[in-house]
């Protein structure tokens, strides 16, 4: 682990903590993913959740300060402006060449751009901060979605991963658990979803279109033949396109391209799971 979290880095203001420790583990998920070299799919997807994730805390944050009058606001959004360029400029390069990326640098230089912004920056505006509990609850309240996308069910939400990639698997948990499900079953083949499903069903499955044991087309035959209010979003390496004409008769309620990008993710989570999917009206 590159980081690990430990009371120091606490500030005490609940959503900047959960926040942080978000980065902490997506900071230790880019970590293992270069120590192995098959990894460069989910090494693209952690950066991309890197990046989003990092410009939404920070857009938090400095809301919380603006409202708590802080008076080191304009000084701490320029050291916000100057880490987020930081970071994009890390996953660019990562993009413009996935095999030529300094392992040594990019750990190193991750591990100091946060844990030294923390303990420094952000502990200057603890006390005016924590002595007003009505600017950080206001700011807590700043969605991870797009603009006009909102969803309140995710504590309600029941999500099953089945993916045989545990790098992928402990992403797709933290981006998850980021926006407050708890309720997550991972499972590492489609024939123990399938399994898992009729005793514990599941709103959404995000599901790899590639399996061992079973493709993504038999899988969501199986899951349409259990007439369970189940949606699946096929998660895959080839362009939706192709999948789309591929199975366009499946029961598909969705396909994400994989490097995927957290807010998609979500925003088609979001969406799939307000739809009544056919096998629960009979048409499946
Ligand atoms: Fe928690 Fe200023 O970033």
């Amino acid at each position: 682990m590159l980081v690990e979290w430990t009371s120091k880095l606490e500030t005490g203001v609940t959503f900047v903590d959960a926040d942080h420790k978000v980065l902490i583990n997506l900071l230790n998920q880019v970590n293992d993913c270069i120590s192995d070299n098959e990894e460069s799919t989910v090494l693209g997807s952690v950066l991309d959740a890197l990046v989003e994730y990092t410009d939404y805390h920070f857009l938090r944050e400095e809301k919380m300060m603006e409202l708590s009058g802080y008076s080191g606001l304009e000084t701490h959004k320029t050291t916000h402006r100057v880490l987020s360029g930081q970071v994009r400029a890390v996953y660019e390069d990562f993009q413009a060449s996935p095999w030529n990326v300094d392992p040594v640098h990019v750990r190193d230089f991750l591990q100091s751009w946060l844990v030294d912004h923390i303990m420094g920056s952000d502990f200057a505006y603890r006390d005016t901060c924590l002595n007003n509990a009505a600017a950080s609850d206001a700011a807590g309240q700043v969605g991870f979605l797009g603009d006009g996308v909102t969803f309140n069910e995710w504590e309600h939400l029941r999500v099953m991963l089945v993916d045989d990639n545990p790098n992928f698997c402990r992403l797709i948990r933290t981006i998850l658990r980021a926006v407050g499900i708890r309720n997550i079953q991972i499972v590492d083949n489609a024939a123990e979803g399938i399994s898992r499903l009729a005793d514990r069903p599941a709103d959404v499955v995000l599901c790899d279109w590639v399996m061992d044991d079973m493709n993504g087309t038999e899988f969501a035959r199986r899951v349409g033949e259990m007439q369970l209010p189940t949606r699946v979003v096929m998660l895959t390496g080839y362009s939706t396109d192709v999948l789309k004409e591929r199975s366009s008769d499946l029961m598909v309620a969705d396909y994400l391209e994989k490097p995927i990008k957290a807010r998609n993710l979500l925003e088609t989570i979001s969406r799939v799971a307000m739809v009544v999917p056919f096998a629960a009206v009979g048409l499946g």
